[in-house]
């Protein structure tokens, strides 16, 4: 692959000249007659912030170990900078590993944990001081340098980790689980904070994560794991919007699944999907190259867009009949959990807007009509 798309401020930038910094070739790895890496190939480009996720046992953190050289790959190679590192160890490899623990050394200062990579390397005590002072500034911990890890908050000793790991000056940061634990709200800073500190140094980045909202919120890419296989590999926007697989659909967020008979206007140059008794919904597009009237579709869409109408007019008898059965309220909004005739669950999402009272009550009949293009072909 010579073009990557990077999403950075919502930017999409072809780099078809640079070189990617780590690649990952065809990675496997078995722990006795179990095989949880599966034929795993990646290119990072510089600068970029790439995620593994999937569920818990995938591969992800095996995957990270064997990046940082802690694992060696039973087959593949994985290449730094242009060199094959599969053989070098871990200790010589210019990766930063940042774990769920953080692992500070505890009778150590800030300053002895942030120091120790240039220390073990020799450097002089000019330079160390140098470092840590830069490294410190940089996750605003300065004035905390002769604290000990157990005098620090969660979000504190995470930073301090941070800098260990770039005064240690790792070409690559390697992250495996890094916010789990901590709180939510302090999980949604770090993550800010981590994020911008990334992009500022423009230090090409890994994080494990089974957390979709994190991932989506901090990564230029994502790679969508499932037993020990890459499922899909894009943008947030497109691993959300255009999976690859089932699998990805449904890791990815809530989505619901609606079977139907493909019907054809061709006067209106339109597609139907003709659900049984709770009624038909438009397809914006044709649903594949090769779909014929009277072809059984199933299709998928996003209870976010999805919406709720009181009856079938105003929408050219598009949408489909159902009943509520009970809502459920989360703050920002709030989950309608329908039932379509026929049987079908669904699930609606419903934005709280200021001022409006529950429009929807239980057990009430309702339409459900999907924005335009929201309505997508299962993938296989
Ligand atoms: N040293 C080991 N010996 C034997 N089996 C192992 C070893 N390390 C990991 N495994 C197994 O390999 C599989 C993948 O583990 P891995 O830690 O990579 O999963 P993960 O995707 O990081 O999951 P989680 O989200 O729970 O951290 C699991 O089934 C795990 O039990
Ligand atoms: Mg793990």
């Amino acid at each position: 692959m010579s073009v990557v798309e990077m999403n950075v401020s919502g930017q999409t930038k072809a780099r078809a000249d640079a070189k990617p910094i780590l690649e990952l070739q065809g990675l496997s790895k078995s722990f006795g007659a179990i095989n949880v890496v599966k034929d795993v190939s990646l290119d990072v480009w510089p600068g970029e912030f790439v995620s593994l996720l999937g569920p818990s046992g995938c591969g992800k953190t095996t995957t990270l170990r064997m990046i940082a050289g802690f694992i060696a790959p039973n087959e593949g190679r994985i290449v730094l900078g242009g060199k094959d590192i599969t053989e070098v160890p871990s200790y010589r490899r210019d990766v930063g590993l940042l774990f769920q623990s953080y692992a500070l050394f505890p009778h150590m200062t800030v300053r002895g944990n942030v120091g120790f990579g240039p220390k073990m390397r020799g450097e002089t005590s000019g330079v160390i001081a140098d470092k840590v002072r830069w490294a410190l500034s940089l996750v605003k911990l300065e004035g905390y340098e002769d604290r000990r890890p157990n005098e620090l908050s969660g979000g504190q000793q995470q930073r301090v980790a941070i800098a260990r790991v770039l005064a240690g000056g790792a070409s690559m940061l390697l992250l495996d689980e890094a916010f789990s634990n901590l709180d939510a709200k302090l999980r949604g800073r770090m993550q800010e904070e981590v994020r911008e500190l990334q992009l500022r140094l423009g230090i090409a980045t890994v994080l494990v994560t089974h957390d979709q909202e994190e991932a989506l919120a901090m990564s230029d890419r994502i790679v969508i794991m499932n037993g020990g296989k890459v499922e899909q590999i894009g943008t947030p926007k497109q691993v959300y919007s255009a999976p690859s697989s089932m699998f990805v659909a449904d890791f990815m967020g809530r989505c619901n699944r609606i079977e139907g008979t493909l019907r054809q206007d061709r006067r209106a140059k339109a597609w139907y999907l003709d659900c049984g008794p709770s009624g038909t919904i438009k397809l914006e597009t044709i649903p594949h190259p090769d779909a014929r009237e009277g072809e059984e579709c199933p299709v998928f869409v996003r209870p976010e867009h999805l919406r709720l109408t009181q009856s079938l007019e105003n929408h050219e008898g598009e949408g489909l009949k159902g009943r509520i059965e009970r809502v459920v309220y989360l703050g920002s909004r709030s989950v309608a959990y329908v039932t379509l005739e026929g049987n079908i669950p669904l699930q609606v999402h419903l934005p709280n807007k200021p001022g409006i009272s529950d429009e929807f009550s239980i057990d009430r009949p309702v339409v459900v009509v999907p924005l335009p293009g929201a309505v997508t072909p299962l993938p296989e």
